[in-house]
Order: C-alpha cells, then sequence, then structure tokens
C-alpha cells in the first residue's frame, strides 16, 4: 500500500476508555495503522461534549491524516466545520451514527436485540425488563427495538451505561415483575450481578440475565454470562482498513459496512421454572 501523507497519524475518538468493549476496538484499530506505518493517537471523550470538539480541533491543528469516531458526543455540527468542510478523511462507527456523509460500519444491532429477546422467550420468560441508558444513541436504540420485536411490553429500567449504572438499577429490578433482563451491555450486567447480590438474588434461579458485547469478562464471571456477541476487533480492523482506503482515495463513493453478531449462550440465562 502506498500512502504518501504527512503525519502518519490517525486520531481515534471513543467514549469510554475504561470500557474494555473501547479497549478491544482500539486494539484491532491500532493493530491495522501499525502494519501500515500510522500512529494512532487515542481521545478519550468521557461522554463530554467539549473535551471532544477541544480534541476534534487539536487533531486537526497537528494535521493527522484521518479520524475515527465512535462517540455520541461529538455534533454534527462540529464534524461539519472540522472536518467536512476541510475535506478530512474520517469514519464513524458505533456510538455515532452515519449521517451520509462518510464511510461507516456497523454492527447488526437490530438482529442482535432479537436474538437476545428469542432467547429468553425459548426458555420460556414473558416478563423482562431492559436496562439501557435514558438518552440511548442511535445504536442502542436499534437494539431495542429488535429486542421489542419479541418482547413489546417489556419494562425500561434507565441506568448509566456502566458497571455502576447496573448495580443501581438492580434495585428497580426487583420493584418489577419480572423474571428476566437484557442488559443493553455487559458492563451492565456485571453491575447487576453485584446489585442483585446486594438484595439476596440469584442469577439465573431468580433472574436470568443476558448481555450484549461478549468482552473477555464474560467468561471469567460466575455464572458465566450469556451475551450477544459483537465481533469487536474484527469491527476495529474493518474501520482502520476502511480509513486507510480513504486516505488513499479521497474521490471514492462512500461505503457502509456492517458486521454480524451472534448469540453466545453461557449460565447466567435459565428455563422459568
Ligand atoms: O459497551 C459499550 C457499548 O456501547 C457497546 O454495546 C457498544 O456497542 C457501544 O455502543
Amino acid at each position: 500500500r502506498m500512502v504518501m501523507k504527512k503525519s502518519k497519524t490517525i486520531g481515534v475518538l471513543v467514549p469510554d476508555i475504561t470500557n474494555p468493549f473501547f479497549s478491544t476496538l482500539v486494539r484491532g484499530i491500532e493493530g491495522v495503522l501499525y502494519r501500515e506505518n500510522f500512529v494512532t493517537m487515542l481521545c478519550n471523550a468521557d461522554l463530554d461534549t467539549k473535551k471532544e470538539t477541544d480534541y476534534l480541533e487539536e487533531l486537526s491543528r497537528r494535521g493527522v491524516d484521518g479520524y475515527i469516531i465512535a462517540s455520541s458526543a461529538i455534533s454534527n455540527q462540529a464534524i461539519n466545520d472540522s472536518l467536512r468542510k476541510k475535506n478530512l478523511p474520517y469514519i464513524v462507527l458505533d456510538q455515532k451514527k452515519a449521517e451520509g456523509y462518510s464511510d461507516a460500519v456497523l454492527t447488526d444491532d437490530l438482529s442482535g436485540g432479537k436474538l437476545a429477546g428469542e432467547h429468553l422467550n425459548q426458555l420460556g420468560h414473558q416478563k423482562v425488563a431492559v436496562v439501557l441508558p435514558e438518552n440511548a444513541t442511535e445504536n442502542i436504540q436499534t437494539r431495542l427495538t429488535g429486542f421489542q420485536k419479541i418482547y413489546p411490553n417489556a419494562v425500561l429500567v434507565h441506568a448509566e451505561l456502566s458497571k455502576d449504572g447496573g448495580r443501581q438499577a438492580a434495585k428497580e429490578i426487583v420493584k418489577a415483575d419480572v423474571t428476566a433482563i437484557f442488559a443493553i451491555n455487559d458492563e451492565l450486567a456485571f453491575g447487576l450481578y453485584l446489585g442483585l447480590a446486594d438484595v439476596e438474588k440469584r442469577i439465573p434461579q431468580d433472574y436470568s440475565v443476558i448481555g450484549y458485547d461478549n468482552i473477555d469478562m464474560c467468561e471469567y464471571v460466575t455464572p458465566q454470562l450469556t451475551t450477544i456477541a459483537q465481533p469487536i476487533y474484527e469491527l476495529g480492523q474493518t474501520t482502520a482498513n476502511l480509513l486507510l482506503e480513504r486516505v488513499e482515495q479521497p474521490e471514492k463513493n462512500w461505503e457502509e459496512k456492517t458486521l454480524p453478531v451472534q448469540l453466545i449462550k453461557r449460565f447466567s440465562t435459565a428455563r422459568l421454572k
């Protein structure tokens, strides 16, 4: 691959580096960039719009060759002003929705939500809850829409997208009349493990719990977490490859790729007794 650019640097913006989903994602990106002699410049946004806009401007001042944006706190206005108007190559994924002016990589969130619903349904659960953030990003909304195809009346419990959010949500869950819980990501599910234990509830005897992402920790908790696997590492690789193609060929047509997800059955979900 012949790339003749100035800084050989790609800026990567993620919302929360403490979540292993994003460290695996960045590892996938970085592996590809390293192989192509690019440096990865990582910016953690912390769901803070000011921080994101500052980073975007600073990266552009440093003359990075392209941007990978996984964080929704970056407004379309900021992207427009800092990147599009200057014809800088960028690609959006995960929490950042594609607006039709860039390449994009998605995972099949609609099927993922449906798979989670079908799994709980097959186990005989009638009353279920979904734990998710109140102002969920588009990818997470789509996950919910898929789940609601199976459970239109699922109880929605709002929580911050973190382990602590899940722990807090357990207090609401025990007040609701449900036997199974769809945690919209694995971090929330791990929070539920602790939160439900706090009130002496057991998984899966009292509640079946299914997560989303399939981060490494799923296998190291008891019971091992049933989840919907996103191809996280591959998502990072695909994104980096697509961006480098764009850096080389700025004029080619926009591309959008969707990667598949799958159900990973483990031991946190069980048949309703
Ligand atoms: O765990 C991080 C979550 O937020 C994932 O589900 C990912 O898709 C992101 O949107």
